[in-house]
Formats: structure tokens, C-alpha cells, sequence
């Protein structure tokens, strides 16, 4: 959908949807509508018995006195509460099939900020994605007719900013991560992600890629045995982005990229294994939100990195038992190889620490089905070893509507990870499955570096469960919009 932000005055093509507060209260561009109807707009509403109330509407087509082909009242309440992304959302959702090709939104005169009027844009265009590249049968009934958006306010030239600087390019972050979720996993293996990921240099960001041969020189062997399994080359990508000012340390975001998880030799049951594919949700919001960034040209230094692989059963794959050394050096039992989630980002986590040495740490990651059991798919779980990081993420939450929740980590629930035979075992047992994940992978956070683990299993990819009108398709693209909040308020402009 192509967005454009207009002067709040009646437009003579398309849908007209004007925002209207209790008591049919209307402002800018929507009081024309109703003057110019001469009495339909009222009559209208009164037969509609609409009053302005949240969430409710009505359309008139053909309104007297005006050139759209239908004028709707979107009802907003009060307007203090007003979540601009959730109307631009629910509005879309409501028309986009509907034949027309242009939509405007109408939100002057209400005393909206320009970043609200950004914002509705970002909803507007989150509800109309889609995934249907490989559908060549879709009728056209089923395929959205909205192509152009205008949002109609009284300062155009300050939402417009807000939107090309700031809300534009992370929507473009979520919508990529989204793409990279929703492709089938005989699309995005870990060679043709990394491939992928290399075309963003282009926003200038640089991309290096590390294969197979050069981590096992850099003693990689958590993160390869994952991949060991598969035909498919393991890859590392490195993203940097240089916006902030020259020898400040970086933050960095690390994301787990594992393309296809089949549990490996620890097989999973066959039914719904194909959601699996989706397990790569963490890299592919540190890959949008480093999209973000870059195209939006953010003051500061941030490095992403991602591990891909592909978890597969195989004669050469990784044995329930094997015991690997990690890059850290501390010796890991593998004994259920469906835990390889955890192995990869336990060499991602040393590398950033040892080779980036940042000044914080996010990881991004599919993990554990137990957080599904603990949170289900509205929350993201946060694990951190910092209050002061773990408070920045939940504030970030709470701007962007992408929800988190902490849960606790303690030394107490060390000893669940204890082997008979090595430093560590990879599965902590039944209990307090997503707390020992986070536990493991600390072990391999260097000293002092805040850090956060936020797992993903439950937001970032949803087979089913999307009550919110932005998410329309198993990618939410969860993670792009928050990392990029995060940024935004800690690291730019400080
Ligand atoms: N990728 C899965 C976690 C997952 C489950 C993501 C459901 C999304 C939806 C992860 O690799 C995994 O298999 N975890 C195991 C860990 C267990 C073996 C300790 C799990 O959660 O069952
Ligand atoms: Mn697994
Ligand atoms: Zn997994």
C-alpha cells in the first residue's frame, strides 16, 4: 500500500473514513463531509443509531455534496485513549477486499499528534500484508484492492516526516521479518537467508558472512552440531550499522536462525511440524529491525547477528549423549538434540561478548514451547541480568503495543543443568522449561555486559490465535518494532 499524508480537506475519489468522537463530534476535513450532506450525514447516523461510540461505524455511499464513492464514520470515543495503529488497522482490515483502491483517513482537527497520524498509517499497512506469493488461484475477490493510502491531517508535513523518518522504514523492518518467516524453508535455508540478508547492504549496512569453515576456526562447535545433520551449510551473518558517533561501543542484537527444526535425531511428532519453518522468528526480527536502522539512518552503533541452521536427522547428525565443546570453551552433554536453539545462540552469545564486546545485549529467539504454556501468544518472555535493561525493554513494549513479560532467573535453577559428564546438559527437564533455557544461555554472556533473552516462541510466529487486526499471517514480524524503540530511546541522541 502506498502511504501518503495530505492537507485535512474532503477528498473527491475513493473511501472517505472520517474519525468522529461521542456526541457525532468531528473535526478538519470531516466537518466539511457533514456540512456539505446538507443533513444526510445526521439523518444517516441517527438511522444508523450511531453516537460516536469506540469501534462503531457506518457508511453512506454516494453522500450528497461530495465526490467519494462512500463516506464511513468511524467512531473513536472520547479520543483520549485513541490508539492510532488499532484504528488504521481495524479500518483496513474492514475495507481492504471491498473492490475500492483508495482509502483516506480523515484525523484532523482532533488534536492528534503527527505521530499518531504516523502511526495510523503503520496499522493501516500492517493489516493489509499478506503472504500470497505462491498462490497462483487466489481470486480477485480474495486478494486486497486497497493500493493507496492517504492520511488527511492538519500538519501533513510533520506526520509525513514522522512516518519517512521513523514509522515508514521499521514497518518496512516488521514487514521483512514477516516475508522471512512466512517463506518455506525450501526458499530460506541458511545459504540463501544469508544471501538475502547480504542484498541489505544496499540501505548501507555491512553484511559478513561466515561459513562452516571459518567458525570451526573460531572453535564454533555448539552452534555446528545443529547443523551437522543437514546438506544445508550452517552460516553466521554479521550486520553492522554505523550511525552513531565513531569508537562508540555498539548494542547488539542476536537472533536465532534455525531455517527448519526438525528436532533432529530427537525427532518431533509429524503433525504441525511445518510450523517449524518459522523457527528462524528471531533472526528475522533482528534482520528487520537492523533493516529498520539502517533506513531510517539511526544515531547509533548497533550490531546484529544471526545464526542459521537447519536442524536435521541424518547419519551425520548430532547424537543424543555427544559431547561438544562450545566456543567459550565450556563442554556441553548434548542430550536432546530438539534443544538446539540453545546451542546456537551459546555461540553467538560469546562471539558478541568476546569479538563485539557491546555495551548491551538483546537475543531474540523461538525457544521453548514451555513460554507458549507460561505466556501463550499475546506475551514474549524477557529474561535478563539487568533491571535496568530489563525495565528499557518493557518500556519499549509498551510504546509499540509488541507485549513482553519478565520472568526470573536465579542460580537456583542452575543445578537442573547439571551432566554426570560434562560442564552442562542441554535440557534443564520438565520443569521451568523457558527459566533453564534462559539460565543456559547466560552461562555464556561475558562478565558485566547487560543482557536480555526474550523468547519468541508464542509471538513471533502464529499458526493461529491472531485476534489483532495487525497480524494477519502466521509471521507477526514480533521483535523488528521493539528492537527498534529500544535503539531509539537509549541509544540515539546520548
Ligand atoms: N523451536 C523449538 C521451540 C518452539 C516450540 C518454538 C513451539 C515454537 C513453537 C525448540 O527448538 C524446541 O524444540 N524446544 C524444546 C526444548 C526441549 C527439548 C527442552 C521444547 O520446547 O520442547
Ligand atoms: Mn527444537
Ligand atoms: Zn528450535
Amino acid at each position: 500500500m502506498k502511504v501518503s499524508f495530505i492537507a485535512d480537506t474532503p477528498v473527491t475519489s475513493g473511501i472517505a473514513v472520517i474519525a468522529v468522537k461521542n456526541g457525532l463530534k468531528t473535526g478538519g476535513g470531516a466537518a466539511d463531509y457533514v456540512a456539505a450532506s446538507k443533513g444526510q450525514f445526521k439523518a444517516a447516523a441517527k438511522a444508523a443509531n450511531f453516537k460516536g461510540d469506540k469501534g462503531k461505524n457506518f457508511s453512506i455511499f454516494a453522500p450528497a455534496g461530495s465526490k467519494v464513492n462512500r463516506l464511513m464514520a468511524w467512531g473513536i470515543g472520547t479520543g483520549d485513549d485513541f490508539d492510532a495503529e488499532m484504528f488504521g488497522a481495524k479500518v483496513t482490515k474492514s475495507l481492504l477486499m471491498n473492490g475500492e483502491s483508495e482509502l483516506t483517513l480523515h484525523l484532523g482537527g482532533l488534536g492528534f499528534t503527527p505521530d499518531q497520524a504516523a502511526r495510523a498509517a503503520v496499522g493501516a499497512r500492517l493489516a493489509a500484508y499478506r503472504f500470497d506469493n505462491y498462490r497462483t488461484k487466489l481470486p480477485v475477490s480474495k486478494k486486497p484492492s486497497l493500493k493507496k493510502l492517504k492520511i488527511a491531517y492538519d500538519k501533513p508535513t510533520k506526520a509525513r516526516a514522522s512516518y519517512n523518518n521513523y514509522h515508514g522504514p521499521v514497518c518496512d523492518g516488521t514487514i521483512l521479518a514477516r516475508d522471512l518467516v512466512n517463506e518455506p524453508p525450501n526458499v530460506i535455508y541458511p545459504k540463501a537467508y544469508a544471501a538475502r540478508i547480504k542484498k541489505l547492504e544496499k540501505l548501507g549496512l555491512k553484511v559478513q558472512v561466515l561459513g562452516e569453515k571459518r567458525m570451526k576456526t573460531l572453535g564454533m562447535n555448539s552452534l555446528l552440531c545443529v547443523g551437522q545433520g543437514s546438506v544445508r551449510e550452517s552460516q553466521m551473518v554479521i550486520m553492522t550499522w554505523n550511525g552513531g558517533k565513531k569508537g562508540d561501543k555498539p548494542a547488539c542484537l542476536i537472533g536465532k536462525g534455525v531455517t527448519f527444526d526438525t528436532g533432529g535425531i530427537s525427532l518431533k511428532p509429524g503433525a504441525n511440524m511445518w510450523d517449524m519453518k518459522g523457527d528462524m522468528g528471531g533472526s528475522a526480527a533482528v534482520v528487520g529491525a537492523m533493516c529498520g536502522l539502517a533506513a531510517r539512518k539511526a544515531k547509533a552503533n548497533v550490531v546484529g547477528i544471526v545464526g542459521l541452521v537447519e536442524n536435521m536427522p541424518d547419519g551425520n547428525a548430532v547424537l543424543p549423549g555427544d559431547i561438544i565443546t562450545s566456543m567459550s570453551g565450556q563442554t556441553i552433554e548434548v542430550q536432546n538434540t530438539d534443544a538446539e536453539g540453545r546451542l546456537v545462540l551459546a555461540d553467538c552469545l560469546h562471539y558478541a561478548s568476546t569479538k563485539i564486546k557491546p555495551k548491551a545485549m538483546i537475543n531474540l529467539a523461538t525457544l521453548t514451547g514451555a513460554i507458549l504454556v507460561a505466556l501463550g501468544t499475546e506475551h514474549a518472555g524477557v529474561f535478563s541480568n539487568n533491571d535496568k535493561l530489563a525495565k528499557q525493554i518493557a518500556d519499549a513494549s509498551e510504546t509499540t503495543k509488541e507485549k513482553t513479560w519478565r520472568l526470573p532467573l536465579g542460580p537456583e535453577y542452575d543445578k537442573l543443568l547439571d551432566s554426570p559428564n560434562a560442564d552442562m546438559k542441554n535440557i534443564g527437564g520438565r520443569l521451568a522449561g523457558s527459566i533453564t533455557a534462559g539460565q543456559f544461555l547466560q552461562r555464556f554472556v561475558g562478565k558485566g555486559i547487560p543482557w536480555a533473552h526474550i523468547d519468541v516462541a508464542g509471538t513471533a510466529m502464529k499458526p493461529s490465535n491472531r485476534h489483532d487486526p495487525r497480524e494477519t499471517t502466521f509471521g507477526t514480524g514480533f521483535g523488528a518494532r521493539l528492537l527498534n524503540r529500544w535503539i531509539a530511546d537509549n541509544f540515539e541522541g546520548k
